[in-house]
């Protein structure tokens, strides 16, 4: 039987052309490894978050990317995933820029990165992490020991909400 009838008799889930066929073990996560790489990672960021929203090339950077720390998920050399962490002063962090590729979703690539990033965090020695959530994200947090700030506010166009991490109480947290 020819490798292209065979292909076709098996579900497209279980096919190496699937992103699902990556597990875990297959995705790197790790700071940015050079310019090239940086660049990338804000490409996969503006397809995730700026992309959607009908923005333009260049609206997924601000003026804090060179003082920040750039964490990657990789598949296969892809920039599948990225996040960003601050510091904004030497007890407080914040993070920014969580974005999964879609075809990469619900694999643990999210949670990977900011449990890497929380534990950046720990050893840093902060004491708060900050990040502004899309209300439709709240719950991915939670589980990851932030809680919600304030009320929802509308940041381009998108509902939001602030949310803080207290690192010692989700360390303690994480021990009982
Ligand atoms: C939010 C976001 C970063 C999550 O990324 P992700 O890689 O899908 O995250 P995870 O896989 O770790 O967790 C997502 C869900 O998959 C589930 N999941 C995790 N591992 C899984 C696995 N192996 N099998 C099935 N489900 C799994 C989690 O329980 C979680 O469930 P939920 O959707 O009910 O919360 C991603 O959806 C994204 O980039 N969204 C667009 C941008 C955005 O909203 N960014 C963050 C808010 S500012």
């Amino acid at each position: 039987m020819c490798f292209s009838l065979l292909i076709k008799q098996i579900p497209l889930s279980l096919t190496p052309l699937h992103p699902c066929f990556f597990s875990m073990q297959n995705i790197e996560v790790r700071p940015v490894k050079d310019k090239q790489e940086l660049d990338d990672m804000f490409h996969q960021r503006w397809l995730v978050l700026r992309s959607p929203l009908g923005m333009d090339k260049g609206t997924e950077k601000d003026k804090h990317e060179d003082s920040a720390f750039h964490l990657v998920a990789v598949c296969d050399h892809k920039v599948v995933g990225s996040a960003r962490l601050r510091l904004l002063s030497k007890e407080l962090g914040s993070i920014a820029y969580l974005a999964v590729l879609p075809e990469f979703r619900h694999q643990g690539i999210g949670t990977k990165l900011m449990e890497k990033l929380i534990e950046i965090a720990h050893e840093k020695n902060l004491n708060t992490l900050r990040l502004m959530s899309r209300v439709h994200a709240v719950n991915f947090y939670k589980r990851l020991g932030f809680c919600e700030v304030g009320e929802p506010f509308y940041y381009l166009d998108v509902s939001h909400i602030f949310m803080q991490c207290k690192l010692q109480q989700s360390q303690k947290n994480a021990k009982d």
